[in-house]
């Protein structure tokens, strides 16, 4: 199983350059399901998990094929409706082609996805809301079937929570839908955007997104497009966190930072100096160190939850007490035992923690048990004195494009190793 070795504490200078996101590429994948003619998307981060959405196309019977950087989607001659469970499994966003098949083919086959490291994660608001367009839906063997034969129906949708894939799989399934469609209590996170212009360069008739009610009135046909998915906000969160830990003057570019303007406003309450360009973060030589904040993960525009176990690792190194609470997910305090291994001071309490800082951390193994987690272990790697191992970094490589590669040329010093199967 693949490792980072990081030797911590070198300083971090230079420009580093923001991949595509991830969670607005992997709904953009998926809603190339919706048309018979090609979807041509760029921008899209190399991470694994875009692969394993390009697998379940492919089950699904699409063609997928890159070429400069842009992948192309179109169906092919022999389609299918089945997502099954060795790659659902891997990743629960799989369940973003449930809407598309639905409203496209008719019918799905999903498998349910189980638990998952960060809470149980439920689909039940997907489903309730799907049946309210007219779809039927049973579990079978482990398996979503939905199945619509006379197509779907406009209606009006209220989400009991807020929620990110079911928002955007509904969305999905409404612009095929026959008549209006109101959803109401959506997410309004930028990757929801994202796919709503995407959609509108299709054909569909699509307003509202980016707030909490969207409106959609059904289209017969969606045609192809060509589509840029936007930067990866919690990729640019990631480095920014990196600057202020152990930079030197470090340049955040191809980013959008009105995408971050409530982490902006936390780390600038914190005392942060980070100026912000039209496209770039700038992150100067810190003149003193972060005093300790306070954060709450909320729904877009709101602390993202994604960045939450990055800045308990950056709340390590300020000065005095921070305290961050998780409002999102159940159980995505999984870090902080691992960061303890590296000698953080951090108490838990339900789902507040509260770290005390600046603390000397000191290198040692610690396990990656997410994605998220394992970005924050590789923060506080490159702050510890001497040698840090983080374990498990496939989780890391579903979502953090090279990311060992984009550290060592700001400096860090960092290396991916296997040590084989005995170590
Ligand atoms: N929820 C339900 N029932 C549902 C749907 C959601 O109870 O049917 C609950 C969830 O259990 C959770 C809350 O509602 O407690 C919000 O979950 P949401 O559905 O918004 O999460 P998601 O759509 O499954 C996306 C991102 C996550 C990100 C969350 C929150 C993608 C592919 N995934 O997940 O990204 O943490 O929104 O912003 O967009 C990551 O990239 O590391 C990641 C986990």
């Amino acid at each position: 199983m693949e490792k980072f070795r990081i030797f911590g504490d070198h300083r971090l200078t230079g420009t580093v350059r923001v991949s595509g996101a991830k969670n607005a590429a992997l709904p953009c994948l998926a809603a190339s399901l919706l048309t018979r003619e090609p979807v041509r998307l760029s921008g899209l981060p190399r991470v694994r998990d875009i692969l394993t959405m390009e697998k379940v196309l492919r089950a699904l019977g699409e063609h997928c094929a890159h070429k400069n950087g842009t992948t192309t989607v179109v169906m092919g001659q022999a389609t299918n409706t089945h997502a099954p469970y060795e790659l659902v499994r891997t990743m629960r966003a799989s369940v973003l082609v449930l809407g598309p098949l639905l409203a496209a083919r008719r019918q799905a086959r999903v498998a349910l996805p189980g638990g998952c490291a960060i809470g149980a994660r439920p689909i039940d608001f997907h489903l309730a809301a799907l049946a309210r367009l007219g779809a039927h839906i049973r579990l079978e063997h482990g398996d979503v079937v939905a199945e619509a034969p006379r197509g779907l129906f406009g209606a009006e949708i209220t989400f009991p929570r807020v929620t990110v894939t079911g928002t955007e799989n509904l969305l999905m399934a409404a612009t095929l839908a026959r008549g209006r469609t109101v959803l109401k209590g959506c997410a309004r996170e930028p990757e929801v955007v994202d796919l709503a212009t995407m959609l509108s360069r299709m054909g569909a008739r699509i307003s509202g997104a980016g707030t909490e009610v969207i409106e959609v009135e059904g289209v017969d046909q969606l045609a192809g497009c060509a589509h840029t998915v936007i930067p990866d906000r919690i990729e640019a969160g990631t480095y920014l966190m990196a600057a202020l830990m152990v930079g030197n003057g470090v340049r955040i570019e191809g980013c959008l930072p009105q995408h971050l303007a409530a982490v902006l406003e936390v780390l600038e309450a914190a005392g942060a100096q980070v100026t912000a360009e039209p496209e770039a973060l700038v992150v100067p030589p810190q003149e003193t160190g972060l005093r300790g904040f306070a954060l709450a993960t909320r729904e877009y525009p709101g602390f993202p939850t994604d960045l939450q176990a990055q800045a308990m690792a950056l709340a390590t190194q300020a000065e005095g007490l921070s305290e961050i609470v998780e409002n999102i997910f159940e159980n995505r305090f999984q870090h902080v035992l691992e960061l303890k291994r590296l000698g953080a001071d951090i108490a838990v309490a339900g789902h507040k923690a509260v770290v005390r800082g600046p603390c000397k951390l000191q290198g040692t193994t610690v396990m990656a048990s997410d994605l998220r987690a394992s970005a924050a272990l590789v923060l506080a790697g490159l702050v510890a004195e001497g040698e840090t191992v983080v374990d498990r970094i496939y989780h890391l490589d579903r979502g953090y494009e090279a990311m060992e590669v984009k550290l060592s040329s700001l400096g860090a010093r960092i290396e991916r190793f296997n040590p084989g199967p005995f170590l």
